[in-house]
């Protein structure tokens, strides 16, 4: 049997979040459809930002039942703050992604407090997440800008092992580690994920990163050497933080399902049916940059063999 590596679809919220067109709940719910019959068991499908911020986003909570009702997968939604989390709990989404950045300059431009004041609200929303009965819902704790940042340039390995070490403590079930801007190189993602993957003990941790500068599917590799089974990704590789100057796509789904299943992990994903679902969604978004090279240049006649070689 060949080990598993999660791919999580995040297109429908960071894919979306820079783009023009505001895509119609129902769209954003066939989104999530495609990427579940293709395979992708893993999606986040929104997030719970204040309309005036992200325009893109007001229909959060439309998106978010719909995605629950829809089953076939397990849907996630990242929250800035409380009052996000909050509306997130409300429905019953089994996971909530949280995000600060390590780098101070990048939390205050996107959530507009201190790195701290963040930390000290991710304690509030797992005490909100404990009171609650019923189902416990899972809390990702992401860190932004891990790898360096646009506005501060450098960003200290120590610190981003301290926070994900604290966010691990307080209660965080994942831990995700994103490259916010691309400026993660394959040695500093094998260095920085072999010690947070020590710092925070039996806690999951996944990789998010961004293609800027065409590192991103090198950073996988490494991150895998790492020992990381799970990754962000969003289909055409769009993406990007408004509040991060500079930022661009994220590694495309369609190339790290490619990835991963070459390299003999099971991601559980047909790359075709993932291609068929991209070709629709390039046509609800016209005038945005799609990359990828698998939908350029198409599957190898090899792969299903490579897939089904034992590991
Ligand atoms: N959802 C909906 N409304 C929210 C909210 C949320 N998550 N958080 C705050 N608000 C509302 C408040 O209730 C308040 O409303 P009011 O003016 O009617 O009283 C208003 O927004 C301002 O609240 P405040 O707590 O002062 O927020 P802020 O203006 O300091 O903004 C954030 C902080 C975190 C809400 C904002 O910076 C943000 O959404 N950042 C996320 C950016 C993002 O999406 N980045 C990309 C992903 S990494
Ligand atoms: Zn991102």
């Amino acid at each position: 049997m060949r080990e598993r590596a999660i791919v999580r679809e995040v297109g429908p919220r960071d894919g979306l979040q820079m783009v023009k067109t505001i895509l119609p709940a129902a769209r954003k719910l066939a989104w999530c459809r495609g990427a579940a019959e293709a395979g992708i068991r893993d999606i986040e499908v929104t997030s719970f930002v204040p309309p005036k911020v992200v325009p893109q986003f007001a229909d959060a909570e439309e998106v978010a039942r719909g995605a629950i009702a829809m089953g076939g997968f397990r849907p996630s939604a990242l929250v800035p703050n409380l009052k996000g989390a909050e509306r997130a709990f409300a429905l019953g989404l089994p996971q909530v992604n949280y995000v600060l950045s390590a780098s101070e300059e990048h939390n205050l431009a996107n959530v507009r407090r201190s790195t701290e004041e963040s930390l000290q609200d991710f304690a509030r929303i797992v005490a909100a997440r404990d009171e609650r009965p019923g189902t416990r819902i899972a809390l990702g704790g992401g860190i932004a800008t891990a790898f360096g940042c646009t506005i501060a340039g450098a960003v200290s390995e120590a610190r981003v092992v301290e926070i994900a070490a604290r966010l691990a403590v307080m209660g965080a079930d994942e831990i995700i580690v994103a490259d916010t801007v691309g400026y993660g190189d394959p040695r500093q993602v094998r260095r920085l994920l072999t010690a947070v993957i020590a710092a925070v003990g039996p806690v999951p941790v996944a990789c998010h990163f961004h293609d800027t500068r065409a590192l991103g599917l090198a950073n996988v590799t490494a991150a895998l050497d790492a020992g990381v089974r799970a990754f962000d990704a969003s289909l055409g590789g769009l993406g990007g933080c408004p509040f991060a100057p500079g930022a661009t796509g994220n590694i495309g789904t369609e190339d790290t399902v490619f990835l991963l299943e070459q390299l003999g992990f099971d991601t559980g994903a047909d790359v075709e049916k993932l291609i068929t679902l991209r070709r629709e969604v390039e046509t609800w978004l016209p005038g945005e940059r799609f990359s990828g090279a698998i939908a350029r240049a198409g599957l190898p006649k090899t792969y299903r063999a490579l897939a089904n070689l034992p590991a």
